[in-house]
């Protein structure tokens, strides 16, 4: 169901600055928390969806956030809770679903990560579907729902009409990459059944400053790369990257431009293992930047971002992302300027 912007709600009441109120699931994880940010500098108002919103330690940098305490609200909601997301969902304009899981599933893949990954978005889709407010749905997915195929042209660079062969990620066991598969096609399958408007965001490997204390995943494995470790990176090989702030902006010119459709990649350069660290090596001589990775038989794939650029959107550099994110990592105390960042 859709609808336009409620003229008689809080617009009225808050002036020209008011822009409605849009939800964010999984608020307080990485990407996330800077496009709460985003959004709150943008003038919305925010209703962010958390596991645990006593937990007072995990959620201070969002109230911290510039217009966080007029316009932000933080409501309880776990994706495997069927009609969990209704209340926090119910009146907004715009819903920016995150939450999913970004791990590697220990012994359970299934109730690990498919399943929050896929029941959970139809879960959040359903408490969308309750809602006569809503205009349009921006999901989260990833170019891990692009790149995984082993039947593509190298010299074609891949763009939003490949989709990752489902039985090459149960054969190999990516895991992640096949929850968000199959999580970004049963969001297409059931917005097309119940006339929901859906955008999917797909973003590379994205890189910045993180504003929750605790890093997550990914920021966790360029910390690793950062401290001379080369594990993560050879597993990743070849990727896309993109800066945090480029993938928030992303999410909300998706749910802006009233043309935007389909599927969007976000990114800003692919590179080799190699490649990234020879340029990290010289950029910042004084970490312990590895120079080696072994060579892995994997198809070589470049990415087409055309579909982004053609909103008028610039990507920022790998610099950029790179100065920003060790910038972060330096302040918040997980490097140093020294021989002290080397991990054994
Ligand atoms: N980071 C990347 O490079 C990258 C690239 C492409 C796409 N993405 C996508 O971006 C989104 C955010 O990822 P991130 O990197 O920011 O990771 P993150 O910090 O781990 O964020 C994941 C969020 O999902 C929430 N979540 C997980 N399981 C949940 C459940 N069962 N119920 C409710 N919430 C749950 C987490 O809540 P808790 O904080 O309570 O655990 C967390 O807020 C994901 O959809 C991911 O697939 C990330």
């Amino acid at each position: 169901m859709m609808a336009a912007l409620n003229p008689t709600s809080e617009c009225e009441v808050q002036g020209p600055e008011f822009k409605g109120r849009v939800c964010v699931t999984g608020a307080s994880g990485f990407l996330a928390s800077w496009l709460t940010k985003r959004l709150l500098l943008s003038g919305y108002h925010v209703t962010g969806t958390v596991r645990n919103p006593g937990n007072d330690e995990k959620l201070a940098h969002l109230w911290r956030l510039e217009g966080a305490k007029e316009r932000l609200r933080l409501v309880k909601a776990e994706l495997m809770e069927e009609g969990s997301f209704d209340d926090a969902i119910m009146g907004c304009i715009g819903v920016f679903h995150t939450a999913s899981p970004v791990l590697k599933p220990t012994s359970n893949p299934k109730a690990e990560i498919l399943e929050p990954a896929v029941e959970g978005t139809l879960n959040v889709l359903r408490s969308c579907d309750k809602n006569p407010s809503l205009r349009r749905v921006v999901l989260t997915s990833s170019s891990s729902t692009v790149r995984v195929r082993d039947d593509f042209d190298p010299n074609i660079a891949l763009d939003e009409s490949s989709w990752s062969s489902v039985e090459l990620c149960e054969k190999l066991q990516i895991w992640y990459a096949l929850s968000k598969t199959l999580a970004e096609k049963a969001a297409w399958e059931y917005c097309k059944q119940n006339g929901i408007q859906l955008v999917t965001a797909l973003p590379t490997f994205v890189i910045g400053p993180s504003l929750p204390p605790h890093l997550c995943s990914t920021a966790s494995d360029v910390l690793a790369l950062l401290k001379g470790e080369t594990e993560k990176f050879q597993y990743h090989g070849r990727m896309g990257y993109v800066h945090i702030d480029d993938v928030a902006l992303c999410h909300i010119l998706l749910f802006e431009k009233e043309t935007a459709h389909g599927r969007y990649l976000c990114s800003s350069t692919v590179m080799d293992p190699q490649q990234l660290t020879a340029l990290l090596a010289t950029r910042y001589p004084w970490l312990p930047i590895p120079k080696r990775f072994k060579t892995l038989n994997r198809p070589h794939y470049d990415l087409n971002t055309s579909k982004m650029r053609s909103l008028g959107f610039e990507f920022k550099s790998i610099e950029e992302m790179f100065d920003d994110s060790i910038a972060s990592l330096l302040e918040q105390g997980h490097l140093t300027l020294g021989p002290t960042n080397v991990s054994y």
